[in-house]
């Protein structure tokens, strides 16, 4: 496995490997979510490249990035052991010599669900992601469902600047009790981990009921649900199409999915299930 910090060696490198090259970019604290992108990165492509960039500019919360767990030592074992071919792990002077200043226009993608509570945090993703990609130039880049919409949004990125990128996503990955993989669940503490998978649970009952109740009902029922654990502070429920993510007021309008924000202590966590 080749470990490479700049631009520069790294696109010497891949100037040489095997196409198609396929893409998974990580910010680290690597779990079986992401482990699962990488086989499936391997399973369909020559050379797979996964980078590990705990990305500043879209973290719209200082205290979020100061926290979020960066074990690139660990990483780079677990990803040698997985046979990755090559690891960018770039400082952010290398991805950012200058403040960045572009700014990207998703339309209402990115103002509703976690744009609505994360002011930025997209467009801070779109400009990392558009970099990656014209550095690596990958022929496919693999993303986790249970980043939804930032899945819809890359797709939209990718449309938007025309690049000839594949863009795959890949189910969520989730622990024997439902709790959706997540690098930020190392944050949690022994009750909050009792508690994470009532997440799942919920989102377990909406897929249950959907059809036999109305979209009201069924959300009504998810907040009541985890209203039982005075822990979770919801940000947002919402059941929208899968495929733009526009509000669906009937079982009939669209695919529907269903999608969770909520505190549970100072950690954040989202999660999300396609209803049919
Ligand atoms: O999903 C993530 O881990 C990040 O948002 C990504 C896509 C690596 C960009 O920093």
């Amino acid at each position: 496995m080749k470990v490479f910090t700049k631009i520069k060696e790294l696109q010497e490198y891949l100037a040489d490997q095997k196409h198609p090259i396929g893409f998974v970019p990580t910010m680290g604290a690597l779990h079986q979510g992401h482990l699962s992108l990488l086989e499936h990165s391997k399973k369909d492509n020559q050379t797979t490249v996964v980078s590990i960039f705990v990305n500043p500019v879209q973290f719209n919360d200082k205290n979020d990035f100061d926290k979020y767990p960066r074990l690139l030592d660990d990483d780079l074992n677990l990803l040698e052991t997985y046979n990755c071919d090559v690891v960018f792990a770039p400082s952010v002077d290398e991805m950012y010599p200058e403040p960045p200043k572009e700014s990207y226009d998703f339309g209402y993608l990115d103002k509703i669900l976690e744009g609505a509570y994360r002011p930025g945090h997209f467009n801070g993703v779109a400009i990392v992601v558009n970099r990656l990609f014209h550095i690596v130039k990958p022929d496919r880049a693999y993303f986790g469902k249970k980043d939804y919409q930032q899945y819809i949004i890359i797709k939209e990125l990718v449309k938007q600047q025309n690049l000839p990128i594949e863009i795959i996503a890949v189910p969520i990955v989730r622990e024997a009790s439902g709790l959706a993989m997540s690098s930020r669940n190392l944050r949690l503490g022994e009750n909050e981990l009792q508690v994470a998978p009532e997440i799942y649970k919920a989102l377990t009952l909406a897929k249950n009921l959907s059809r036999n109740k109305s979209i009201n009902e069924v959300k009504q029922a998810v907040i009541d649900h985890l209203r039982r654990f005075p822990d979770f502070r919801i940000e947002y429920v919402e059941i929208v199409n899968a495929e733009n993510l526009k509000p669906i007021n009937d079982w009939d309008e669209g695919n529907p999915i269903i999608l969770i924000a909520t505190w549970l202590g100072d950690v954040r966590l989202i999660d999300n299930m396609e209803l049919f």
